[in-house]
């Protein structure tokens, strides 16, 4: 069954005269690993940020985990873990310390060693964290966030900063949290992040909801994501010469692309179509369109490929 867990209604947030989230409205279901994408400066920080309870909202309604977040006070914070997006930490102390001190907010932490070590950082748990290089300090964010073991954990582009083995290993972290019934809210700039770990992706420009969905959805819903289908005409062949195709047909020069919606029945008319020739099509491959390129196309930004 889906239990909502948050569920936003309506929420505007205003810093002066700048309106920066426009009456948005979402829930996100329990257990879900929830994407927010969109571009600088769209709302992502504000929105997570009000349902941490670390903002207040304008107006509209927020409840999270049967709490409104400005009222929840220490009960709701018992309960989710935060990676914001610019955290400052105490450079006094070591990571282990300072593991320890975010463990005895909370009342039933995690080991701190086992947290130290699922954000790679063993080998440094002694050293203050002043000496830590970027991306391990954001790793010692990640750490502050998992150790109250919370159901719900927000994640401020976590994963800005990682070198690309230490990002696989969040990935690794989030989808573990993901499979033991956690709920994670996660903002990211990162498509291929948001397409792996995410349940559903919200795309927000503006302050406001431009598409919501799963990334399949998503994929479907746009023309640049799909996966499309190439070759080269073979010679003597024009592209009138082609068979009727399900998908829409260009053809550049020689080279042939077919968008389409059906590409296992294009291409088996297509290589069928081929065969009976007894013509080889050469460069003949399937390319699949990026998340990056369907969520390019949601934002409107750039030329759509379709
Ligand atoms: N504390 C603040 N005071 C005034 N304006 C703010 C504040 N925080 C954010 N804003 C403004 O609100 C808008 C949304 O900012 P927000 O940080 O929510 O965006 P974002 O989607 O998280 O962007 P990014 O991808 O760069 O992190 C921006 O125009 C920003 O200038
Ligand atoms: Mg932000």
């Amino acid at each position: 069954m889906r239990v909502s867990i948050v569920v936003v209604e309506e929420l505007h947030k205003r810093y002066g005269e700048n309106h920066a989230v426009r009456g948005l409205s979402l829930s996100i279901d329990e257990g879900e690993v929830f994407a927010i994408v969109g571009p600088n400066g769209a709302g992502k920080t504000s929105t997570v940020e009000i349902l941490e309870g670390h903002r207040t909202r304008t107006s509209g309604r927020v409840e999270v985990l049967g709490f409104d977040p400005e009222t929840g006070g220490r009960a709701y914070r018992e309960r989710i873990g935060i990676v914001l997006q610019e955290a400052g930490m105490d450079e006094r102390f070591t990571v282990r310390e300072l593991v320890s001190l975010y463990a005895g907010f909370y009342p039933a932490p995690r080991a701190v060693d086992e947290v130290i070590e699922v954000v790679g950082l063993t080998g440094k748990a002694d050293e203050r964290t002043k000496t830590l290089s970027g991306g391990q300090r954001r790793r010692v964010d990640l750490a502050l966030g998992l150790i109250g073991d919370p159901e719900l954990l927000y994640l401020d582009e976590p994963t800005t900063g990682f070198d690309p083995s230490a990002r696989r290993q969040a990935w690794d972290v989030v989808a573990g949290l993901c499979e033991i019934g956690k709920t994670v809210v996660l903002t990211t700039h990162y498509m291929e992040e948001a397409y792996r770990l995410a349940d559903r992706v919200a795309v927000v420009a503006g302050g406001q909801l431009v598409a919501l969905g799963t990334p399949e959805e998503l994929v479907a819903r746009t023309s640049a994501g799909r996966s499309v289908l190439t070759f080269l005409l073979p010679a003597g062949v024009s592209g009138a010469d082609l068979p009727p195709l399900d998908g829409e047909v260009e053809v550049a020069e020689s080279r042939v692309v077919v968008r389409s919606l059906s590409l296992t029945a294009d291409l088996h008319t297509v290589t069928g179509w081929a065969g009976a020739r007894g013509v080889e099509l050469d460069g003949l491959a399937l390319e699949r369109g990026s998340f990056e390129d369907t969520y390019l196309e949601l934002i409107g930004a750039g030329e759509p490929r379709g």
